[in-house]
């Protein structure tokens, strides 16, 4: 079986103390009311990692980047590298975010790379792909997403595509309200899953979990997550609220 995941991406939000007791009250939650079969992840700033991943002690809530470097070390000013990352311990980090690349000017081919600098450093990689407004309406959103996929991860080998975590996430979805429906995040997962397939081996393509992002809320986690493809979600706003993200992580049990 897959593993499942609900990452909770805090993006720029939250002061310090605003994380801890956000991360206070979701270890109480989580431990009295979640099943062991989830992983649930929170993707902190790169300031709060270590803090909130002390916090979180042996809990079963684990921590995350939001990014990181395509370099290893050296003269980067602001950046944040995945051995870094190693070197805390930290075990997930979210790569190519919609806003990264929008934003950042951040492409498929550093995106490969950077892929490989988590891989490197065993460090998790969720992968983030997902189309815009306008390629959904022209029809082409199929091609894209497989596409995005083909240039950042297919230069893997089967033994490191087994350790990706790939998030589908429609950018017209993100932080809009506006949810895909479960049966056009199924359509998508499985047109991703079926391409890793057609490259890997299905028996490849059916151990890779495949999130679901935008706009994932406590009322629509259920039916999105009962999606055969849909192993999780990648969740936003929805994240900052204790109560919100952990019904939407009891909504995978
Ligand atoms: P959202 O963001 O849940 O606020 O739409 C999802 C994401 O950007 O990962």
């Amino acid at each position: 079986m897959r593993q499942k995941i609900v990452a909770g991406n805090w993006k720029m939000n939250k002061t310090l103390e605003e994380a801890h007791i956000l991360t206070a009250e979701l270890m109480g939650m989580v431990a009295d009311e979640v099943k062991g079969n989830v992983i649930t992840v929170l993707c902190a700033p790169f300031p709060y990692l270590l803090p909130i991943k002390n916090q979180l002690g042996n809990s079963s809530i684990k921590v995350g980047a939001q990014n990181c470097s395509e370099h290893d070390s050296g003269a980067y000013t602001g950046e944040v590298s995945a051995t870094m990352l190693k070197s805390m311990a930290i075990p997930y980090v979210i790569i190519g975010h919609s806003e990264r690349r929008q934003y950042f000017g951040e492409n498929g081919k550093l995106l490969a790379t950077k892929v490989d600098k988590a891989l490197a450093n065993n460090v998790t990689p969720i992968f983030c792909c997902g189309e815009p407004l306008e390629i959904r309406e022209k029809g082409t959103h199929e091609a894209l997403v497989k596409q995005q996929v083909e240039e950042s991860l297919f230069h893997l080998n089967q033994e490191a595509i087994q350790k990706v975590v790939v998030a589908y996430e429609p950018v017209w979805a993100i932080g809009t309200g506006k949810t895909a429906t479960s049966q056009q995040a199924q359509d998508m997962h499985a047109v991703i899953r079926q391409h890793i397939a057609a490259k890997y081996g299905s028996a490849t393509a059916d151990k890779i979990s495949i999130l679901y992002g935008g706009s994932v809320k406590a009322d629509n986690a259920k039916e999105l997550f009962a999606c055969a493809d849909v192993d999780g979600g990648l969740v936003g706003g929805a994240s900052l609220k204790s109560r919100e993200f952990v019904e939407i992580v009891k909504a995978i049990g």
